[in-house]
């Protein structure tokens, strides 16, 4: 099933990271007061919604070069690793995490005013992104089909619950004032509009690069570009049959590509379920195609 190699802590479902039960309990009680580094940026992201594209873009950002680097997202992903290991990593560190709001390092970010960007991506493409995620990766041994994924994203009952719970606790602190610097952004406007995003990631960041750096970080960070970083960095083992294959987290990295997937009964099903599980938020608004 979709949880398999998932672990439950206190009812939030992870990804079976390699750490003891200890360290994980330890982990998940120590975050909220995470140390952080005055130069430190904070990436957050729901899984499959950007992650790795926007951690090679501010990567690029911070070291005011658009060659690739050899770090991965991995060694700072806050809740898959000791804080003695990433307290090693050296800075510019691009922090992330996929917590929901309620795990996140609040009172850490808060005290260094730690800048903190949140990337969404619109939920029909999150789910089929994810599915194709856990049929890859061999670790989850997972091998499901699509109709019967649907439900289980639906309903939340995989890593890191669901989306609808993700965003709700978005707004929710968004609307009280999250007390640390936060741009939010969309999957979908860095596809259709790059260097305008960019930009304004660059004023959030109060960063100054020139017109033809600018340029070069986005045409590295286009789609075909990232497919040739070296992903083997990542150490994970994909099967060699599926559409993630040798290329890593890059599989189609476009917008609407739930429509090859969804039926239309499918759709309607979706779209009936989050309308009504979001009601009365209307923060956040998603481009389908
Ligand atoms: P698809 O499965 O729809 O192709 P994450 O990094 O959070 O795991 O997200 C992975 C998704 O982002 C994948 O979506 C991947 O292809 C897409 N992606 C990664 N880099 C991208 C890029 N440079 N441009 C567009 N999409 C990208």
């Amino acid at each position: 099933g979709a949880t398999l190699n998932a672990r439950d802590v206190g009812g939030f479902i992870q990804p079976h990271f390699p750490m003891s039960e200890t360290e994980l309990k330890d982990l998940f009680k120590n975050m909220p007061n995470y140390k952080f580094r005055d130069d430190d940026v904070m990436l957050l992201t729901f899984p499959k919604t950007g992650t790795n594209w926007l951690y090679e873009i501010l990567k690029m950002i911070l070291n005011r070069s658009s060659e690739y680097t050899e770090d991965v997202k991995m060694e700072t992903m806050m809740e898959s690793r000791l804080v003695a290991d990433i307290d090693t990593v050296k800075s510019p560190r691009i922090m992330n995490t996929h917590n929901p709001y309620q795990y996140l390092p609040i009172k850490g970010l808060q005290e260094k005013q730690i800048k903190t960007v949140l990337c969404l991506r619109n939920p029909k493409d999150y789910t089929v992104s994810h599915y194709n995620h856990m049929r890859s990766i061999k670790l989850y041994e997972y091998d499901g089909k699509w109709c019967d994924w649907l439900p289980i994203c639906m309903d939340g009952k995989l890593e890191y619950g669901k989306y609808t719970d993700y965003l709700k606790g978005f707004e929710n602190a968004i609307k009280q004032g999250v007390g640390f610097p936060l741009h939010v952004m969309y999957f979908e406007d860095l596809k259709s509009n790059g260097l305008e995003e960019l930009d304004k990631l660059l004023k959030f960041l109060e960063i100054d690069l020139d017109t033809a750096l600018r340029k070069d970080i986005i045409h590295k960070c286009g789609f075909d570009q990232m497919v040739n970083k070296n992903w083997d960095a990542t150490n994970f083992m994909f099967h060699e049959e599926t559409e993630f294959n040798t290329k890593g987290f890059m599989r189609k990295g476009s917008v609407g590509n739930w429509k090859t997937w969804f039926t239309v009964a499918q759709n309607e099903a979706f779209d009936k379920q989050w309308n009504s599980e979001m009601e009365g938020y209307n923060m956040f608004k998603f481009r389908y195609a």
